[in-house]
């Protein structure tokens, strides 16, 4: 006799995702959301975060009587990996954290928020945890990410879990210390969403691109673009798949060659290029993303990456290539012959220039901000 049951299981995996600017007002209730209001918090904070945000955090956490512990990481690839995160459950238990009261907090760039959501993942089979992105690329690209890892034996997270945060909180006065290139990179993402769903957004992009790098988006004309990014971001259909180049040149940005914004941009205007060789894309249109990458800052010149490994990443999925400013179109039958051609043409015309714009002044302009 074969006896059998089969055990229902239902997950519910929704969470919000929240726009609320100055978090660190001791008004703001934001980051106490999802947990018990009083009490205490745990923070996994980005090392490049802390640099400039520690003490206004401490000064929040004080003025509502929350008592905190913090656990500060390197931002970036280098601390993406089980070592950190074995140091990260050992803190957690040591300050003994409420497992249903006490979410954990993690605030930092797409690596350390890929950090801290899979030590929330895997701490006592799972704690909730809030996502605070402090990255122009993270508070876009990662706005909807359930996505959690690190990286291990040469793969980018290759240990990874699908673990969505209860709360995403978005804060774009963080954005004011970022370095310039951090920026460009971050605009590399609204570039792309624009050039393949959004013309207005291209346009606001076009209108402001300079002041966009300058003053890193803490004005008006940052907010409506910003906004408007979140949105499209959020209504893009491919959660969990990449209909890009992006992925491919990211595999270049484990050490300072690519940033994971920049390797966005150069998935956009190898697509353009590609779709323009196609008669898909009109050349001016083409004129247009070359000029408005220039313009935003991003890198003039293309990483030593193969056709193949560019054609390969995209497997059977295709790619969105661009028929216009504003609107995509799905393809399947781009060839490697096609690929080679478009980089060769990418690197033909690139001036060597490199950034466009002086990442001191920038730099400066935007810490008078703050
Ligand atoms: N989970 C997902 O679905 C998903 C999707 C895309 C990318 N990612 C991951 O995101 C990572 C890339 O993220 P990223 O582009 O945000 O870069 P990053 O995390 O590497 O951060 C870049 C740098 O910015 C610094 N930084 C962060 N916030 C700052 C601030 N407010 N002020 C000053 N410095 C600050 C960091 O210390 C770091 O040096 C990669 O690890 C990638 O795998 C994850």
């Amino acid at each position: 006799m074969t006896m059998r049951w089969r055990i229902p299981a239902v997950c519910d995996r929704s969470y919000e995702i929240r726009v609320s600017d100055f978090l660190l007002e001791p008004g703001n209730d934001g980051l106490l959301g999802a947990g018990r209001t009083s009490g205490r918090r745990f923070f996994i904070l980005d090392a490049g975060v802390a640099e400039h945000w520690q003490a206004p955090l401490q000064n929040y956490l004080a003025a509502r009587g929350i008592d905190a512990g913090f656990f500060v990481v390197p931002g970036g690839e280098q601390a993406k990996n089980m070592e950190t995160v074995g140091a990260v459950l050992g803190e957690l238990r040591r300050f003994g954290l409420d497992r249903r009261t006490e979410p954990i907090i993690v605030v930092g760039g797409g690596a350390v928020l890929d950090l801290g959501g899979f030590a929330a993942s895997v701490y006592r089979r799972g704690v909730p945890w809030l996502r605070v992105p402090t990255t122009l690329f993270g508070y876009v690209a990662l706005s909807a990410a359930v996505r959690c890892g690190v990286n291990a034996g040469g793969a980018a997270n290759l240990i990874a879990s699908s673990y969505a945060p209860k709360l995403v909180l978005l804060d774009r006065s963080f954005l004011s210390s970022l370095p310039s290139r951090e920026i460009a990179g971050g605009l590399g993402k609204l570039l792309e969403l624009g050039l393949l769903h959004d013309a207005e957004l291209f346009t606001a992009l076009e209108s402001g691109a300079e002041t966009h790098v300058t003053r890193k988006l803490q004005d008006d004309a940052g907010r409506v673009v910003l906004g408007r990014a979140i949105d499209l971001q959020l209504r893009q259909p491919y959660a969990g798949t990449d209909p890009s180049f992006a992925a491919a040149f990211a595999g270049f940005a484990d050490g300072a060659t690519v940033r994971h914004g920049e390797a966005t941009a150069l998935s956009a205007r190898l697509s353009a290029t590609i779709s323009a060789h196609r008669g898909m894309l009109p050349p001016d249109e083409l004129i247009r993303v070359e000029r408005l990458g220039r313009r935003l800052g991003l890198p003039a010149i293309v990483p030593d990456i193969s056709a193949r490994v560019l054609h390969d990443a995209l497997g059977r999925s295709g790619v969105l290539l661009p028929r216009c400013v504003g609107a995509g179109q799905f393809v399947r039958d781009v060839t490697m012959a096609e690929v080679a051609l478009a980089l060769d043409a990418m690197r033909q015309d690139h001036s060597g220039a490199g950034w466009t714009v002086d990442s001191a002044t920038a730099d400066a302009e935007g810490a008078g901000r703050r």
